[in-house]
């Protein structure tokens, strides 16, 4: 791949690639061909010269290759003069599997908006910004994983299809198919909205657990930090309290930023360039930095102090804005922020409460420009404290049965937390909104295709 023939020292050895044309340019006596193939940012010069005679088949292709056309090249790889590339190829013969006819082809020219590209999703990938997000993307996938292993976690599987509401929030979406007995499943089902509950009672057998699947949220909001469909990983521990998940959960982020930083340099090196100006120093600086907490108590005191600031004024017991998290982040603290014991009012049912009787164990992480990108919490272990804030927030327990079987059976104090995987990319690329980091995003009023 072209990846590949970057690394080669160039000595004149005969080299092919495949791919599609990003342009082409002709001059008297030599035609320009640049094609890439995916596998890194930049895409790979090969040039004809003309004084040269080659065959009826590369004379065609030389004909017909146009921008977004596929084709083959072959050639010797040389040293190239060019200031932006090391090296280039000398090509000796073309061949084209498919042309891209220049009138109708939507990618012809560069600088198209992100709006129009996301109405030509399919064919979106082959502009740069899309496939660099793409591939930091696959390349940030690859490190949860391998931060998750090298630690010892077991990557767990949990159901799409539900019966239980993980987060409380109602947002969901329901499942069913018609069949002779009413319901396929025979009660009413959802997609899930997190994978923590099941990932819970595999965390109280292998002790330490971690899920990256979809999940599904029917909130209407409409806004570049939300989407209806979208990839969480959340790890859960056994045996571990609350600041075991914070020290986790920065690790994590650390571990993905400097992954990232070293092995895409290329793709980041663009979004600084084009995106976000700093963007790399600004990666670096946080995965080297120690990260600030604080209390949702202390940070609503902290806010209060510049209330004309906002649209929403803060106020104990309502939820942080993302002004606020913005502000907290940017101008407060300069840098990442966790955020500790908030109301349990505005958290869900199963974080451990304080002995103050009003917070919960909870953890959000924000980031600067962005706000939430890591949600957790220890979680409550006691059974019967746990059924009582079940009745107090009038929730039915009979289907959670087999979750508080969990407190029943060998109960053990355990955290989690999860990180939005969109997010994650959306913060590292520093693109505005999270319909472009996801290949096909689905957002209310928008299935697209
Ligand atoms: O804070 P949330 O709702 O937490 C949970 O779902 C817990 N069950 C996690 C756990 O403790 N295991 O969501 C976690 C993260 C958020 O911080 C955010 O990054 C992301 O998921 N997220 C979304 N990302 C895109 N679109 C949406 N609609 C999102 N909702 C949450
Ligand atoms: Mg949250």
């Amino acid at each position: 791949m072209i990846k590949d023939l970057f690394k080669m020292e160039p000595s004149g050895q005969t080299v092919s690639v495949r791919g599609w044309v990003r342009t082409k340019r002709e001059m008297k006596n030599l035609v320009f061909v640049e094609l890439y193939d995916g596998s890194c940012f930049a895409p790979i010069q090969c040039t004809f010269d003309r004084s040269a005679s080659f065959d009826a088949e590369t004379e065609d292709a030389l004909k017909r290759l146009s921008t977004g056309a596929s084709a083959e090249i072959c050639g010797l790889l040389l040293s190239s003069p060019a200031k932006k590339q090391r090296v280039e190829i000398a090509a000796k013969s073309a061949r084209i599997f498919g042309e891209a006819s220049a009138e109708t082809y939507p990618l012809q020219k560069k600088g198209h908006s992100l709006e129009f590209l996301r109405e030509i999703a399919h064919l979106r990938p082959r502009t740069n910004i899309i496939g660099a997000a793409a591939r930091i993307r696959s390349r940030l996938a690859f490190a949860v994983h391998a931060f998750f292993q090298e630690r010892g976690f077991q990557y767990i599987h949990t159901p799409i299809i539900t019966a239980s509401d993980a987060e409380g929030a109602g947002a969901m979406f329901e499942v069913t198919a018609p069949c002779h007995k009413g319901d396929f499943f025979g009660r009413r089902s959802f997609l899930t909205v997190s994978g923590q509950l099941e990932g819970e009672t595999y965390a109280l057998a292998l002790s330490k657990i971690y899920t990256f699947g979809p999940t599904f949220r029917a909130e209407n909001s409409n806004t570049a930090r939300h989407l209806a469909e979208f990839w969480m990983i959340e790890p859960e521990i056994a045996f571990a309290h609350i600041e075991d998940g914070m020290t986790l959960a920065e690790e994590f982020l650390k571990y993905l930023l400097k992954d990232i930083l070293k092995n895409r340099p290329d793709d980041l090196a663009f979004f600084d360039e084009r995106v976000q100006n700093g963007l790399v120093s600004m990666l670096e600086t946080i995965s080297e930095s120690g990260f600030a907490h604080i209390s949702y108590t202390d940070a609503i005191k902290e806010l209060e102090k510049y209330s004309d600031k906002f649209e929403f004024k803060p106020v104990w017991g309502f939820d942080l804005q993302s002004e606020h998290e913005k502000f907290l982040t940017e101008y407060v603290v300069k840098g990442p922020l966790i955020v500790t014991a908030y109301p349990k009012e505005i958290k869900p049912f199963y974080m451990k409460q304080n002995s103050d009787e009003k917070t919960v164990q909870a953890m959000d992480l924000l980031v600067p420009r962005f706000g939430e990108i890591i949600g957790g919490s220890e979680r409550e272990d006691n059974l019967s404290r746990l059924m009582e804030r079940m009745k107090e927030l009038g929730m039915d327990a009979a289907p959670y049965w087999w979750y508080l079987d969990l407190r029943r059976y060998g109960s053990a104090p355990h955290t989690g937390f999860g990180l939005g995987f969109e997010r994650l990319v959306q913060f590292v690329t520093g693109l505005a909104n999270i319909r472009d980091v996801i290949p096909y995003p689905r957002a209310a009023g928008l299935a697209g295709f």
